[in-house]
């Protein structure tokens, strides 16, 4: 396939021209003219562009890319990733926030069914701009059953639960962001969510979030934005026909 066919069509599925965002999300590193496999990684790194090369990959699509907003010396490690990709003609799109938002196949909506709930129309607004998804489910779920049906999807328990002494009534609502997102717990308890889950913990919200009531599930920045990337790579394997592979490049975080 073309890449510029290829990336006009990622384009249109995640309306990136039109999602404001800090990354400079599209095509930003531009290879060999004609991809068949794609490989699949949260963050643009040397570690992942060599498992990506040692595959076979054309080109790379991670969530956090390497251009974001301002102007990048091509120098240091900077340098050296780009030099990589233009050596090995791989391209590089980046894709952040236009994955957290999308309505099926994003990191949100992704962590929000994996753990058993449907998302709701209403969405998760932090001062008017989207943060992330609220999602239900009718007859609920205690946080032990969240956390089992997420171990299914992520492989992994949360690095944090807290407070020790939560509320372990039936949870019917929930609010999550991924990534790093913990200051949008407070949001999603004034939305009535009964649990937050997000990916990086920060200290500095630990207690506006316990005092708001509702419990917090930490799953970590990386473990939380792997499941969109997953989603469309299953996606590109049966609308395309490429081949996709995913890079699995942990940071513990
Ligand atoms: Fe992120």
């Amino acid at each position: 396939m073309l890449l510029d066919k290829f990336c006009g069509y990622i384009n249109d599925l995640f309306s990136v021209q039109t999602i404001k965002d800090y990354s400079n999300n599209g095509l930003q590193v531009e290879g060999r003219g004609d991809i068949s496999r794609v490989a699949f990684s949260v963050d643009a790194s040397m570690d992942g562009f060599e498992k990506a090369a040692a595959v076979g990959a054309d080109i790379i699509i991670v969530h956090h890319g390497l251009f974001w907003g301002q102007p990048l010396m091509i120098s240091g490690y900077h340098r050296r990733r780009v030099q990589f990709l233009l050596d090995n003609e791989i391209s590089l799109y980046a894709l952040h926030l236009p994955l957290d938002y999308h309505k099926t196949l994003g990191n949100n909506t992704a962590i929000a069914e994996s753990a058993g709930y449907r998302v709701c129309d209403e969405t998760l607004y932090s001062n008017g701009d989207y943060a992330g998804c609220i999602a239900e489910h009718e007859k609920g779920f205690l946080i032990e059953d969240i956390v089992d049906n997420l171990k299914i999807s992520l492989s992994v328990s949360p690095l944090k639960l807290f407070p020790d002494d939560y509320n372990n009534d039936l949870i019917k609502r929930i609010g999550v962001v991924t990534g790093s997102g913990m200051r949008y717990g407070i949001d999603a308890a004034r939305m009535n969510a009964e649990l937050f889950i997000t990916g990086e913990s920060s200290h500095a919200w630990y207690h506006p979030i316990v005092e708001t009531g509702i419990p917090c599930l930490l799953y970590g920045h990386y473990i939380s934005e792997t499941l969109g990337l997953k989603r469309l790579l299953k996606k590109i394997k049966k609308d395309l026909k490429l081949e996709g592979v995913f890079i699995d490049t942990p940071s513990g975080m």
